[in-house]
């Protein structure tokens, strides 16, 4: 790129100005180019290398991206980060920073407008924080761009100038605006994709125990098959599980994983008694984040401190009703679990409860694979109320259009063997939304073009996620193909009739309805004849005639 640098010193000059702009093509050419197609994994590095690219043309010192941290919009971090040679790195020391005490630059980043500093010493009074963060860092001059996804903004773009002031053209922000769009663009896929990987692989972990459900019948095999899954997909330090003993009443270490030898042979011994006896009695899943918590069971201090662990998660696992055991659940650091990992938790001790209760029923006995999608479907459920908590829904929502459009697809003589695949598919049938951010998801108001072109992705998602496990492959009719319509005008394969199968027309109705009648983050709830009212009125156009005719007979109109 040295012969770019040179270009640049001319580029002031007329002539000099059009070789500039062929290189600016050039360059954005190369670089788009590098980012098409880049596995998530390459992200990254191809950020990094696109940074040193424009760095080195535009000739400054330090090129960089900030982004709000992922689980709040209160903090930046400094993601990526190059340097000329001789120019000392920040990006470690540039993590964490409090949104808040940038007001000045906040403020117009958040509007979309770029930031030009030509000379750091001439910042104003109000930009005090952003001066001393620049200072700190020797900076003399500065451009910042914002980078915006869906309407809103997610970080920025910058160039430092360390060694000399320098003045940037509207051609160069120019410049690096595109680049911040690229940047964003391959960022927010590569986040898309990541959730979508790690729900594959949740899904895939529950396979897996359900194949040592079918394939051993020792329950201490099958436990430690299970606790090995369960530490390493949930991400925490050790499990065990205790078994309630039916004649002592008192409850047993049955298998552990994770702990040191030493403590290993405690465990049977006191093991979380004093929580996990909680967890059993109060048949609810029992917290303890604090040292001090766990400690005021005196025996289980001293296991603990052993093993540093300082967050504790007591699982109660119940089937028909009855108090199997406790799945415990330690980590040596802090967890901030979401609703997901929450209901995975959830999922997992219904498994476990089942995987006891059949092993101590059938004892030695073939399991069938009635049992077998009682535990796919235990799950199903569980991860459809933890899709309705993020989107929002109204508590039941998912369960409620399940059951209609079950009444439905019977009513439509659907066949017998199709029904459980219809089923799965409405329970789930927005779990493309797990890869829509929260800021579109939960948005109060309408939203942009821009959104809109994310949301639609949402049965899309659906699709990549089911279609890979075999047991929900022909689920997939709901979760893909509910935002069709009868007029063809639908997402996201614009289907027109009866090519849209019969399921997604029965459910797009019930769902519609549904969703109408109950307050949406977006909207409040409409009144029951306004629903109908709308129903009716696009019967034939969003809707299959024949469906809203049948749902009206349904709901007595
Ligand atoms: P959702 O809230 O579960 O709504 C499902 C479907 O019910 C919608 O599909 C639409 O057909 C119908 N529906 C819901 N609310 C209304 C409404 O106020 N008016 C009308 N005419 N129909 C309504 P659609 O339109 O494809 O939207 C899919 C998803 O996109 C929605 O799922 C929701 O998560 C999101 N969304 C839609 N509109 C907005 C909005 O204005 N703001 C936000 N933040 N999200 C929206
Ligand atoms: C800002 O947020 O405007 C300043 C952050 C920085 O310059 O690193
Ligand atoms: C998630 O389910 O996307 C994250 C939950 C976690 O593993 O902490
Ligand atoms: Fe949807
Ligand atoms: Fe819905």
């Amino acid at each position: 790129y040295a012969d770019l640098k040179l270009e640049i010193v001319g580029h002031k000059h007329t002539e000099g100005l059009l070789q500039y702009r062929l290189k600016i093509e050039e360059l954005i050419a190369t670089i788009s180019a590098n980012f098409i197609n880049l596995a998530p994994q390459e992200v990254d590095a191809g950020i990094n290398r696109a940074l040193k690219i424009i760095g080195e043309f535009g000739g400054v010192d330090r090129s960089y991206v900030f982004q709000y941290s992922d689980t709040e919009r209160k903090k930046l971090d400094n993601t990526h980060e190059w340097c000329a040679e001789g120019i000392e790195p920040q990006i470690e020391k540039l993590k964490g920073l409090p949104v808040n005490h940038f007001p000045w630059g906040m403020e117009k980043l958040e509007r979309f407008e770029s930031i030009h500093v030509p000379r750091v010493a001439d910042m104003p009074e109000s930009a005090n924080a952003e001066k001393e963060l620049q200072e700190s860092q020797s900076v003399q001059s500065f451009v910042i761009v914002p980078m915006v996804y869906g309407g809103s903004l997610v970080g920025f773009l910058g160039f430092d100038s360390v060694r000399s002031e320098k003045t940037w053209t509207e051609e160069d922000i120019a410049l690096l605006k595109m680049i911040g769009e690229i940047f964003v663009n391959t960022l927010e896929r590569k986040r898309a994709e990541e959730r979508i990987k790690h729900h594959v692989q949740r899904l895939t972990t529950l396979h897996t125990m359900d194949q040592a459900l079918i394939s051993s019948l020792d329950l201490h095999v099958i436990l430690s098959i299970f606790l090995e899954q369960v530490t390493t997909k949930l991400g925490v330090d050790a499990a065990s599980i205790l078994l309630l003993n039916s004649q002592t009443q008192k409850l047993e270490c049955a298998a552990s994983h994770g702990f040191r030898p030493e403590t290993i042979a405690s465990l049977s011994v006191h093991g979380g008694k004093h929580h996990a006896s909680r967890a059993m009695l109060e048949r609810r899943i029992i917290y303890v984040s604090k040292m001090s918590d766990i400690k005021n069971s005196p025996q289980f201090a001293e296991l603990l401190e052993g093993e540093k662990f300082i967050v504790y998660y007591g699982v109660p696992l119940i089937t028909k009703g009855q108090v199997k055991g406790v799945l415990e659940i330690f980590h040596r650091s802090p967890l901030n679990p979401d609703h997901e990992w929450l209901g995975f938790l959830e999922a997992i001790g219904a498994l476990a409860a089942i995987a006891i209760d059949n092993a101590s029923l059938f004892e030695g006995m073939q399991r069938t694979q009635e049992e077998l999608m009682l535990a796919y479907d235990v799950t199903i459920e569980g991860w459809s109320r933890a899709l309705d908590l993020r989107d929002k829904e109204t508590e039941g929502h998912s369960q409620r259009v399940t059951e209609m459009t079950m009444e439905m697809a019977r009513a439509f003589c659907v066949k017998e063997e199709e029904l459980p695949h219809i089923r799965r598919g409405a329970l789930l049938h927005d779990i493309g939304k797990m890869a829509i951010p929260d800021n579109i998801l939960l948005k109060p108001g309408p939203l942009t073009e821009e959104e809109w072109t994310i949301m639609h992705k949402h049965p899309e998602y659906a699709y990549q996620l089911l279609s890979p496990i075999t047991y929900l492959r022909e689920a997939l009719a709901i979760p893909y193909c509910h935002h069709e319509r009868w007029d063809g005008s639908g997402y996201p394969q614009g289907l027109k009739g009866e090519q849209i199968p019969l399921a997604a027309r029965i459910f797009a109705v019930v769902d519609v309805y549904d969703a109408l009648s109950f307050a949406r983050p977006y909207r409040a709830a409409w009144q029951e004849d306004k629903v109908i009212e709308y129903i009716k009125s696009l019967s034939g156009i969003l809707f299959d005639p024949r469906v809203v005719e049948l749902f009206l007979k349904f709901l007595d109109i």
